[in-house]
Parts: structure tokens; C-alpha cells; sequence
């Protein structure tokens, strides 16, 4: 299932991939049906769609704020969760395939919101995308050690 949510500044940005995702028949659930206030904090909107993508390793989650980058901070934050600011295809594709990224972030208030195309075409590769395992595992693994260590550095 796709998770979806946004702070204030995306409420329009959401509502569209929205539409997309259901003219794909893809399930998705939005986390932020609710009128967002101007005060709302993207932290909050981050906490929500993670803990939703994390019961169950199949869910991908959509997160948006004014840049997409205060919520993939936030979203990176929470263990299990592998959050990418993608702004062309070739990001969304390589942040599955690499990364095996589980949260797509987006920036409402950018340039490439503007261009609803590229906006679908970067959502559509994100979803279809695919863990290539191998040398990334090994890579997912020092992540995972990171958060095993609380956040903390380690050597290497
Ligand atoms: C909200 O004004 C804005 O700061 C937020 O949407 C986001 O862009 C932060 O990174």
C-alpha cells in the first residue's frame, strides 16, 4: 500500500498524485486526510505516514512539505525508514534500486511541482522500482548498524 501525506504547503500536490495513483488502481492511504493548518509542523506529518509505512515491509510512503527536504530529514530520522528527495526519474528509479528507499519526498513549493508530468513520471518510477540487493545490502547494513548504535558515528 502507498502512504501519503503532506504538511499544509502540499495539500494540492497530494490531492494530484492522488488522482494518479487512483487512475493506476494503486491502494494507497492518505494520513493527512484532514484540513492541515498553517501551523502544522512537517515533523509531525513525517512521524504519521512513517509509522503507517512501517507495519508492513511492502508499504511504500509518499511525503510532502514546501521542499521535501525538512521531511526526508525528518522521516530519516526513524529506524526502518529510508526516505529520498527525488527530482527526476533516474533519482526515483536509483533510490529503490540502490537504496532500497521506502518514502519518496517531495517539495510542493518547487519548481518541478509546477509540471504535473514529471511530478506523475517520478511517482510512477518510485513504485516501480526495485531492490537490487547484492553490494547495497551491504550498504543497508552499515545504515542499519548506525541506528542499532542510537545515531551514533562509527568508525570505519
Ligand atoms: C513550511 O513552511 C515549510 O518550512 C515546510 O513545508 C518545508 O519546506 C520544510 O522543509
Amino acid at each position: 500500500m502507498v502512504i501519503i501525506g503532506s504538511d499544509h504547503t502540499g495539500v494540492n500536490l497530494k490531492k494530484q498524485i492522488i488522482e494518479c495513483l487512483k487512475i493506476n488502481h494503486i491502494t494507497y492511504k492518505d494520513v493527512t486526510d484532514y484540513n492541515t493548518q498553517d501551523g502544522d509542523d512537517y515533523p509531525d506529518i513525517a512521524n504519521i505516514i512513517c509509522r503507517n509505512v512501517l507495519k508492513d515491509v511492502n508499504n511504500l510512503g509518499i511525503a510532502i512539505c514546501g521542499t521535501g527536504i525538512g521531511i526526508s530529514i525528518a522521516c530519516n530520522k526513524i529506524h526502518g525508514i529510508r526516505a529520498a528527495v527525488c527530482t527526476d526519474e533516474y533519482m526515483a528509479q536509483m533510490s529503490r534500486a540502490d537504496n532500497n528507499a521506502n518514502v519518496l519526498c517531495l517539495g510542493s513549493r518547487t519548481e518541478l511541482a509546477k509540471d504535473k508530468e514529471k511530478i506523475e513520471n517520478i511517482v510512477n518510477a518510485f513504485l516501480e522500482g526495485f531492490f537490487e540487493g547484492g553490494r547495497h545490502e551491504r550498504r543497508l547494513d552499515k545504515i542499519r548498524q548506525i541506528e542499532i548504535q542510537g545515531g551514533k558515528s562509527y568508525d570505519s
